[in-house]
């Protein structure tokens, strides 16, 4: 094992303490977020939350936070609201439209419950008609044919995954967001399974709106999250919630609210400081200390790596359909057809997240003996 894994496995406790294949859900906690969230809580009891000092400390926190996500994303720091995790990010965008009954929405049939839920919601609230694109059972179908043959004058958004949570596929994001400049429809992505797994280029990709978790991959506390909004896409939507930090607070301003210039205008304020400071650590750690090329390299070859050690065990079908392609690995095995609730894809299993340092199987299965079995399949993994 090389000196680089055996540091970031010591950060990591708990991927020493268990094979950790949790990673798609919530990732392992290195020490640097403990420690930056304690010594936030700290000086908070110990000095008091008084005067301009706190006041500034807080306010530094949250600007670094918002500017540690934008190197991640390559995006500028004021296209950056910071959110409690995605499904927040996707809610912000999917009701910030001022939508219309007949208004229409493509969404793909291997999405999260989390992205998908906004828009049932504008569906009963607005009369929002909601469009799935299929892109076959294991997403494997050329995104982009699958979504523009669902594009009518009425569709005014759409909503798609960068890595599907189901099979680990990275769909063509940049093609959609291509089609949807040239027909003037903004394309918001779900980057749960993609932030701090793949990188991530917001300007290349060229798409409008882009939600990420903290907890999973980027393995950053509870309740963080963030979400970019292209500088050129942010009157698309407006904010559903507004609050302090919502608005403009300069010398002179008048009582009447003045939304805040960039994607700041989305937040309403009141988070959990100690929180964004871990944040704040473990997207420097993952930046300075592990560096995310190796990062992502290092997740690439071992899903991989999982992907053909599984294949060759019997009974097994794989349904991740280019290995390595993210850290999600999916399969079925034979004789357990679990009921999982996911559109016409009975039986599958488990995702199985592999990040650079440890893996644990994410349990999809509605069988809760599943432990046993994935124990003897996943033997070979250590
Ligand atoms: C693709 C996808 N989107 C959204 C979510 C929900 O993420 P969050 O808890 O950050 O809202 C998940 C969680 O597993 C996911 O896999």
């Amino acid at each position: 094992m090389s000196d680089l894994i055996q540091r970031i496995r010591q950060e990591m406790p708990a991927t020493t303490a268990h094979i950790y294949l949790n990673t798609g859900t919530f990732g392992p906690l290195p020490t640097c977020v403990v420690q930056a969230m304690q010594e936030y809580l700290q000086a908070e009891w110990r000095d008091g939350r008084l005067g301009a000092a706190s006041f500034e400390n807080m306010k530094s926190t949250y600007d670094d936070a918002r500017a540690k996500v934008a190197r991640l994303l390559h995006a500028d720091a004021s296209e950056i609201a910071l959110t409690d995790n995605t499904g927040e990010g996707c809610n912000i965008i999917s009701y910030g439209f001022n939508w219309h009954e007949g208004d229409e929405v493509i969404t793909t049939n291997h999405e999260h419950t989390s992205a998908l839920v906004p828009l049932f919601q504008i569906r009963n609230r607005y009369g929002v008609v909601v469009r799935t694109a299929d892109l076959g059972p294991v997403a494997a179908e050329p995104t982009l044919t699958a979504i523009a043959g669902l594009v009518t004058p009425r569709t005014r958004l759409i909503v798609l995954s960068h890595v599907t949570w189901t099979t680990g596929a990275v769909l063509d994001i940049a093609e959609v967001a291509r089609m949807g400049r040239e027909r003037g429809i903004p394309v918001l992505i779900d980057g749960a399974q993609s932030a701090g797994a793949i990188p991530i280029d917001v300007k290349a990709l060229d798409v409008d709106f882009y939600a990420i978790p903290m907890q999973k991959w980027l393995c950053g506390p509870d309740g963080t999250g963030a979400l970019y909004v292209c500088k050129e896409s942010i009157d698309y939507a407006a904010p559903t919630y507004v609050g302090y930090w919502s608005i403009k607070h300069e010398e002179g301003h008048s009582e009447e609210m003045e939304l805040a210039e960039g994607a700041q205008r989305f937040e309403v304020g009141g988070r959990q400081t100690a929180a964004l400071a871990g944040q704040c650590a473990v997207l420097s750690w993952l930046e300075e200390t592990v560096g995310h090329q190796w990062l992502f390299e290092r997740i690439s070859s071992l899903s991989a790596y999982a992907y053909h050690a599984l294949k060759a065990l019997p009974g097994v079908t794989m349904l991740t359909p280019r290995p390595g392609a993210s850290g999600l690995v999916s399969f079925l095995l034979e004789g357990r057809d679990v009921n999982y609730p996911m559109p016409g894809r009975q039986g599958l299993v488990a995702i199985l997240c592999f990040n650079s340092l440890h893996l644990h199987a994410c349990t999809a299965s509605a069988s809760q003996d599943a432990t046993s079995w994935e124990r003897d399949a996943l033997h070979w993994a250590y």
